[in-house]
């Protein structure tokens, strides 16, 4: 397998908005990260992927874009980013932009352009269609509620966005928005950019009928997803924009790719095609949803867990490269989701990192996942920004469903629970700020924050921390082939990593109870080394039966 500082790397997600505010607005800013630099750069970490900084009206936080070119203003100016990429790359780390193409803001000049006449040279930027039967042009519905159509009066016409009325969909099918694109790329690529997150990039190809999607009995509109993700001409526009662009630097890519499989995903990150590094998929993360969606909340079960992540190490294997992440901007944190955020929030904290980083691919950590931050549970619905989330509680509440019945699906599910400011001590607003923070902290600020996990040598943070270190001395973490073990275990995920004579022995234990695992008789060894453990363990014990304490995870290196 061929060597790339991208599968070496352990990336860091900022989310601006919520990580450090440094003029007392109440939100994040680039100064604000430049402040706490020094912090990653403890942490260890190689990249930062910087959720989107550019000129936004902020309908969905800067995934809605006015200005390719320019920095929000509550954000700061070209100069701060300057001097934040300045000082990353001094301290080794790189940087990572969101790069948002599949739609822009309704605010961006293009799109002022288009909606003018039918005839305008900006019109072919964007999806417009007449009515149909006095409707909307087909059934879609928006990912964030509603009809993924708006009328415009001006002309008449109906603009397809995927996402908000204020996030209109590019057209792709338009070779000059293609080089626009490009060209705007470029511009940020020469300014030094190390790679870009490609927001929703499989979205990017309808099919240019925009046939009618699938309707669901009882709801007003479909989902039309087959028809506009990984659609007809997605690979040929990234293989054009890899030989265009990405070919001419040595920076790393990652898609955003819902809904996609390992057959696609290995047709998005095989390295001969040339399309991309490696993509985000969603499988995981869907596991606890239901036919109904996202909002259609099912529990995950182990099982199910082992069966997805096995499928994605093993199929894209020598093929592909996986992206891991348990939890980043859009998704409830990995602590409260898929571990235990009472009794054992560091224990499982610790666990799930484990788990994550020991698999193959390119682990991702989501600002305030190393100190094992939780969900938020704010009473009421005011005390929530996110449209995503306001929008689907409107339409609930329309459709006559109980308010509180609703809060608990944000609670579980909302993306507000990772958009809560990162806490960094334990003075008020948890240092995040000095002024009133545009969504308030989690009141468990006082025990979880940065400070105190930098203080503890047994804390998340800590952890983490060794996590990557070891990713740096054992070339086994990154090269290794993956091979599931104990596969019918209910308690314990357990898997092997192997790479010439060495063997990682990752153990698991994905519950509050003491777990037995026991060493296939396959798997033999001369010497051992605990690389790492998150309890106390007597370094003498053999491996061949082991009592896994609850959230208990082991690491060994046999040879
Ligand atoms: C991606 C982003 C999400 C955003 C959406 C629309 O899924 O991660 O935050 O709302 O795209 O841009
Ligand atoms: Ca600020």
């Amino acid at each position: 397998m061929e060597r790339k500082w991208w599968k070496e790397a352990v990336v860091y997600q900022i989310y601006p908005r919520s990580f450090k505010d440094s003029n007392g607005d109440g939100i994040g800013d680039l100064r604000g990260i430049i402040s706490k630099l020094d912090y990653l750069k403890e942490l260890g970490i190689d990249v930062v992927w910087l959720s989107p900084v550019y000129k936004s009206p902020n309908d969905d936080n800067g995934y809605d874009i006015s200005d390719y070119r320019a920095i929000m203003d509550e954000f700061g100016t070209m100069a701060d980013w300057e001097e934040m990429i300045e000082e990353m790359h001094k301290r080794g780390i790189k940087l990572v932009m969101d790069l948002v193409v599949n739609h822009t803001s309704d605010e961006h000049p293009w799109f002022i352009e288009s909606r003018q006449s039918k005839d305008n040279p900006y019109r072919d930027y964007y999806i417009w269609r007449p009515g149909k039967n006095g409707r909307e042009p087909n059934n879609w519905e928006s990912h964030f509620s509603g009809s993924a159509w708006e009328y415009d009066e001006t002309t008449g016409e109906y603009y397809l966005h995927l996402f908000s009325k204020k996030q209109p969909d590019l057209n792709w099918e338009n070779p000059r928005v293609r080089q626009e694109v490009y060209e705007m790329m470029k511009f940020w690529l020469d300014k030094g950019v190390d790679g870009f997150r490609m927001d929703v990039i499989n979205m990017i190809s309808k099919v240019p009928e925009l046939p009618d999607g699938d309707v669901q009995p009882g709801k007003k509109y479909a989902w039309g997803g087959r028809y506009f993700m990984n659609g007809p001409r997605v690979h040929e526009f990234l293989q054009e924009m890899h030989r265009e662009v990405l070919s001419k630097y040595d920076v790393m890519t990652v898609g955003e790719t819902p809904g996609v499989t390992p057959a696609e995903g290995i047709l998005y990150t095989a390295p001969e095609r040339k399309e991309l590094n490696m993509v985000f998929q969603f499988e995981h993360v869907d596991l606890d949803s239901g036919a109904g969606g996202k909002w259609d909340i099912h529990p995950w079960t182990l099982a199910d867990l082992k069966k997805t992540m096995t499928k994605w190490q093993k199929e894209l294997e020598g093929r592909g490269w996986n992206s891991l992440y348990l939890n980043n901007h859009d998704q409830p944190r990995a602590v409260s989701r898929f571990g235990d955020d009472g009794t054992y929030r560091v224990e499982s904290a610790k666990m799930l990192a484990t788990f994550l980083h020991m698999m193959q691919g390119t682990p991702y950590i989501y600002q305030g996942e190393e100190l094992g931050m939780t969900n938020v549970r704010f009473s009421s619905i005011d005390d929530y920004r996110d449209i995503e989330t306001l929008n689907m509680y409107k339409e609930q509440i329309e459709n006559g469903e109980d308010p509180q019945a609703i809060l608990e699906k944000i609670y579980y599910k909302g993306r507000d629970n990772a958009r809560t400011p990162m806490q960094w001590d334990d003075s008020e607003h948890a240092g995040f700020t000095t002024g009133t923070p545009w969504i308030q902290v989690n009141p468990n600020y006082k025990e979880i924050n940065a400070k105190a996990a930098m203080e503890d040598p047994n804390s998340v943070f800590h952890y983490y921390k060794k996590l990557i270190q070891l990713r740096k001395a054992h070339d086994v973490i990154v090269y290794g082939t993956y091979e599931l073990m104990l596969e019918d275990d209910p308690l314990i995920y357990a898997y092997t990593r192997t790479l010439g004579k060495e063997t990682l022995v990752v153990m698991t234990n994905f519950s509050s109870e003491t777990a037995i695992f026991r060493l296939p008789n396959d798997i033999t060894y001369s010497t051992k080394q605990l690389l790492i453990s998150n309890y106390d363990v007597d370094e003498q014990e053999e491996l061949y039966e082991i009592r896994l304490r609850p959230w208990e995870a082991r690491v060994y290196k046999l040879q």
